[in-house]
This record gives C-alpha cells, sequence and structure tokens, in this order.
C-alpha cells in the first residue's frame, strides 16, 4: 500500500461520508469504521473505489489492527440534540473511551489524528464571537452535558497524548454545518425545517426566533478540515482551529430563507425554547484563516438549494 491510508470512525455519518469521498478523490486509501448509530450505509453506497472499506465497528472498542495508518480523522459521535439525553452514556463514552482508541490507533502507527471537536465546547457564550482562546461556558450539569463535556474531554485527551506522547492530534472546532445526506429526522434546525417545508408542514421555531447560528456548507467545512489534516506538523499539532461560516443569522430569519428556497405556503409555528439552547454562535475563524488562507466560500441560498435537492430524492 503506497498510498497513505486514513482511517475515518463516523465514516458513513453526513460529514464522515463527505470526507471519505474527498479522501478517495485525494488518492487515499480509505477505511471508514461506523457502528450505523446515527450514519447510514446508503451514505456510501456511491463509493465504487477498490481503495475503499466500509467496516461496522464500535470506536469505544480498540480500533481493528491495520498494517498501516497515516491520519485517523475521529468524526464519530452522534452529534444531534435529539440524542443528547436518550444516548447519553454511549455519546459520553464515544467522546471520552472512543477518542482514547482513535489516538491510541495513531500512537501505534505514528499517524496523525484530526479530531471532530465542537462549537459546544463553548457552550452558551458569553463572548461573542467564539475566539478559540476562549474557555467557554458550558452547563456541567444539564441535558447537553454529556456531549459537551465529552467533547472537552477529548480535547483534554488529545493535549494529554501531546504532552506526554508527542501524538500530533489537530483538533478542529466545528460549528453548525448543513449540507446533502444529512437525515431529514436528524432533528438539527436546517434538516428540521427542510422536512416540515418539503411536506408542507409549518416550521417549528423554538423561542422567539432571535437566538442566532452560523451556517456552513459542508463542502467549505471538508476543505477547512483537510487544510488543518494536512499542515505541516510545526503548523498544525496541537492545535486547535474553529472550522465554520461567519455569517450569523436569527432562527426566525433562517426560517424565512428556508420557505423561500423550498418555494412553499408552510408558516411558521413557535414551540418553547430547549434547556441550554445557546443564544448567539459565531466563529472567529481568523486563526485558519491567517494559518492556511481558509475561509467558506457557499453562500446560505446556494447551499440550500443543493440540500433541497438531495431531500427532494431522498423524501
Ligand atoms: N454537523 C455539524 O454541524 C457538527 C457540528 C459540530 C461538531 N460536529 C461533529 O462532527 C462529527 C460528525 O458529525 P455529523 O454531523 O456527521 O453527525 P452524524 O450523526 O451524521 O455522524 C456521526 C457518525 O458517527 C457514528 N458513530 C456514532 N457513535 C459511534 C461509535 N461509538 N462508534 C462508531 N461510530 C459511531 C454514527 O453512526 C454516524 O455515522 C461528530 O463528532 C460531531 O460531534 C458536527
Amino acid at each position: 500500500m503506497s498510498r497513505p491510508h486514513a482511517v475515518v470512525t463516523g465514516g458513513a455519518g453526513f460529514l464522515g461520508s463527505h470526507l471519505v469521498d474527498t479522501l478517495l478523490d485525494d488518492g487515499y486509501h480509505v477505511t471508514s469504521l461506523d457502528n450505523y448509530g446515527s450514519g447510514r450505509p446508503e451514505n456510501l453506497v456511491h463509493v465504487e473505489s477498490d481503495r475503499f472499506e466500509s467496516l461496522e465497528h464500535d470506536v469505544r472498542d480498540p480500533l481493528p489492527d491495520f498494517d498501516r495508518v497515516d491520519e485517523v480523522y475521529h468524526m464519530a459521535s452522534r452529534a444531534s440534540p435529539e440524542d443528547f439525553e436518550s444516548h447519553a452514556v454511549e455519546i459520553a463514552l464515544t467522546n471520552s473511551e472512543g477518542t482514547r482508541n482513535a489516538i491510541e490507533c495513531a500512537l501505534d502507527h505514528d499517524a496523525t489524528v484530526l479530531l471532530a471537536s465542537t462549537s459546544e465546547v463553548y457552550g452558551d457564550p458569553e463572548v461573542h464571537p467564539q475566539h478559540e482562546d476562549y474557555n467557554g461556558s458550558v452547563n456541567v450539569r444539564g441535558p447537553r452535558t454529556p456531549y459537551d463535556e465529552s467533547k472537552r474531554f477529548g480535547e483534554a485527551l488529545a493535549v494529554a497524548y501531546d504532552q506526554q506522547y508527542e501524538v500530533d492530534v489537530r483538533t478542529v472546532r466545528i460549528f453548525n454545518t448543513y449540507g446533502p445526506r444529512m437525515r431529514p429526522d436528524d432533528g438539527r434546525v436546517i434538516p428540521n425545517f427542510l422536512s416540515q417545508a418539503l411536506h408542507g408542514d409549518d416550521l417549528t421555531v423554538y423561542g422567539d426566533g432571535t437566538q442566532t447560528r452560523s451556517f456552513c456548507y459542508v463542502d467549505d467545512l471538508i476543505g477547512g478540515i483537510r487544510a488543518v489534516a494536512t499542515a505541516d506538523r510545526s503548523a498544525a499539532a496541537g492545535e486547535v482551529f474553529n472550522v465554520g461560516n461567519t455569517d450569523e443569522m436569527e432562527i426566525r430569519e433562517l426560517a424565512e430563507v428556508v420557505l423561500d428556497v423550498v418555494d412553499t405556503e408552510s408558516g411558521i409555528t413557535h414551540e418553547p425554547l430547549p434547556e441550554d439552547d445557546p443564544q448567539v454562535r459565531r466563529p472567529d475563524i481568523s486563526k485558519i484563516t491567517a494559518e492556511f488562507d481558509w475561509e467558506p466560500a457557499v453562500p446560505l441560498r446556494e447551499g440550500l438549494s443543493r440540500t433541497v435537492a438531495d431531500y427532494r430524492e431522498l423524501l
């Protein structure tokens, strides 16, 4: 195997499957490891390459033996707030024990790790926009705690393995990302809105809809991840980078854009805001832009149109 070998945990998920496509395009041998908890084998059925292997594997167990590994992309973890309570233990262990297993695999093979962290490590932020130096404001005993705190612990493991074993772990804090292959019943806001609009149902806005988010199209996000993963060790090892789009909007404004893009007569209804739902969310991406000249390029309406085309087929 002369080409580099990338292992993608969570490869059958939304982001993982797009990453698999990109890695194969870039000439890698790729192995996907997934327990199909929130991912779908259908996300990978289009892959015909003989450089690709898909294994059913739960990362809470040590990773399989491989002859060679060059890069580990640790993407596995349920990420929908719908799952934060019903799959709390699984999520907490996937982001702790699973992260340990991913880093141990890299340690065995002298490989690099790309760790998928999240903007949730900032909690309900008191600093806006969020820069990597901000330590966050996470509720340590709330419904989102198993996800948020286990992601923070995953980052702590990255620091620990760097300090003790000099493992090259690069962390990306991913902000809200959307695009084709998100499950329509995923429970995150864009899949919710698109499914409701395409079914002709009213869009459910939680609270008054003045809470903000910044939405990044998946192709842009994968570009950011690859920029970090392929950078020189001196520029990226042990570092953390926000990756996301800086175009911040209120959720009620997003609902209007979705209604317009889908071109439906659906309306908008309101339900109470869930506990600990962050009020604002926008990445400061000055670090990744300065280091790797990366910034998102796909405007929201364009990205939504591409996602709607995918959803029309799915639904
Ligand atoms: N999409 C976003 O907006 C976003 C934002 C912040 C962080 N992230 C992070 O990016 C990663 C991918 O998220 P996504 O949006 O693609 O979610 P997803 O649910 O579509 O993908 C996650 C994948 O991980 C798999 N998985 C979960 N637990 C596993 C386990 N124990 N063993 C093996 N496989 C397991 C799932 O089956 C799924 O295929 C996650 O780590 C998530 O926390 C995503």
